[in-house]
């Protein structure tokens, strides 16, 4: 004997069902049943599937993505293993730095990156820096759309991390420092102010800047010795507000005692600034068009000269207003390309609007000449 069940699906019958399934899913949300306890991990099964479903939306989401071709640039790498030992190195590990026991209990938890990385393409790293993901514990990038740059530069140091010496990776992301307690590994604690920065607060920014405040392995961080007292204060509160747009320098920022920035912006101040190492001899013509642009402003643009403002000039100058002499091109250049982008959220000081207007109307070609000038300018003796 056969048996055959007839069953009609009518559109009434499917939304019936369909809805029963409702029902019933709240029902055992609503229950308490379902366990959250990352005491009790992930079926294996699920895990895979998670994983997989992962993969596949990196993948799809990145059809359309362009890796940019200076991903092997030393001050790229530096830049990003800088922000690493900040950003990453709580959650991920880095060489020589094995991941918390705490991590372990995460779920899932966040994997040692080393084996991790060769499993991707760049701009698949690239996707997850900025975006994050969801139902992990992965952040995504802090100012995600304005500071692509910056995920890039992540990427740069994660394609070298497989295989990266602890001495290496010690001197990428930490420069002449060597506590080992600095680093973004530890919070700092709040504790009263001094005329001085704490020495474990400024060991913090030496990383990356210097004490002197020259930076280091090229143009990976700008030259901040000798830059007046009030921009440095302005453009530090900026970036630990949020206001000034950038996931390495917010990160940096946010985590000092509000009080410890007038004492960093003095420090700072009273460097004396000094010729990059390895600034090279930029093209002449670029330089001397540039120069022009200083002096005189473009008309076609409406841009105007920005020697009235940033020097070189006789007068004695705003103090709010930036040195540029002697800064790194490929820095300048950045900071009037981001104005361009975000044109109504970018800079740090009470005149920033100025400034947004002026750059949000410049050319590509007349970015690069200007900041090429200024660049190949000695910097100015520094202004109080
Ligand atoms: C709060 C902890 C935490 C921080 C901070 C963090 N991550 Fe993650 N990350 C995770 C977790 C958890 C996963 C696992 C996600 C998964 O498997 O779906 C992950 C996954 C990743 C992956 C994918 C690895 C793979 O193949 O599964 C990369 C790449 C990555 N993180 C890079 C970074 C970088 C770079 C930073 C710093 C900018 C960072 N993470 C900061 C927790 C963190
Ligand atoms: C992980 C590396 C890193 C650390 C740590 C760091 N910085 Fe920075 N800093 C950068 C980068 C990169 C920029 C450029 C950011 C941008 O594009 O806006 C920058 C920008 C700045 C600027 C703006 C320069 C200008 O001309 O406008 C100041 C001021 C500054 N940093 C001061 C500090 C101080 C003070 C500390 C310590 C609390 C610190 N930084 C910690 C990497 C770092
Ligand atoms: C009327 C005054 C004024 C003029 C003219 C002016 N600027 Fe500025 N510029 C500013 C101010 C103010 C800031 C600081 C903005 C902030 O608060 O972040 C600034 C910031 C900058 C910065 C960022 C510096 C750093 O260290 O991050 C660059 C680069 C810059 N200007 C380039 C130029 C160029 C190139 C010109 C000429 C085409 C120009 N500026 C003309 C006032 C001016």
């Amino acid at each position: 004997m056969k048996w055959r069940i007839n069953v009609l699906v009518t559109p009434l019958r499917a939304a019936l069902a369909a809805c029963a399934v409702a029902v019933g899913a709240l029902a055992f949300a609503w229950s308490g049943l379902f366990n959250v306890a990352a005491t009790t991990p992930h079926w294996a099964i699920t895990d895979w599937f998670l994983h997989y479903v992962m993969i596949n939306s990196v993948k799809t989401r990145t059809i359309a993505v362009e890796t940019p071709d200076n991903l092997d640039s030393p001050a790229l790498i530096a830049r990003g293993a800088g922000h690493y030992a900040s950003g990453c190195a709580s959650c991920h590990g880095a060489p020589g730095r094995p991941r918390s026991p705490i991590i372990h209990e995460m779920s899932p938890v966040a994997p040692d990156l080393e084996k991790k990385v060769p499993t991707w393409e760049p701009k698949h790293l690239f996707w997850i820096v900025k975006h994050g993901v969801k139902f992990s514990g992965m952040p995504a990038w802090v100012s995600s759309e304005e500071r692509e740059d910056e995920a890039w530069a992540v990427v740069a140091f994660l394609r070298k991390l497989p295989g990266m010496s602890d001495q290496d990776y010690a001197r990428l992301a930490m420069g002449e420092e060597n506590d080992g307690a600095v680093g973004g590994l530890v919070a700092i604690a709040h504790g009263p102010q001094g005329p001085a920065p704490r020495p474990d607060v400024l060991a913090d920014c030496a990383r990356c800047h210097g004490r002197d405040g020259m930076g280091r392995d090229g143009d990976a961080f700008p030259i901040i010795a000798g830059q007046s007292e009030d921009y440095l204060y302005d453009a530090l509160s900026a970036y630990a507000q949020g206001t000034r747009h950038s996931g390495i320098m917010q990160t940096a920022a946010a985590r000092i005692p509000y009080a410890e920035i007038a004492a960093l912006a003095e420090h700072y101040a009273a460097q004396t600034p000094g010729r990059p190492e390895g600034a090279g001899s930029p093209d002449p013509a670029l330089v001397a068009r540039g120069e022009k642009i200083a002096r005189e402003g473009v008309r076609d643009t409406g841009t105007p000269a920005c020697s009235s403002c940033h020097g070189p000039s006789a007068s004695a100058r705003n103090p709010a207003y930036p040195r540029l002499a002697g800064q790194h091109a490929s820095y300048l250049e950045s900071q009037l390309l981001l104005w361009e982008k975000e044109d109504d959220s970018r800079g740090g000081g009470p005149f920033r609007e100025i400034m947004r207007k002026i750059a949000f109307g410049m050319t590509k070609a007349d970015i690069k000449a200007v900041a090429a000038y200024y660049a190949s300018q000695p910097p100015e003796a520094p202004s109080r």
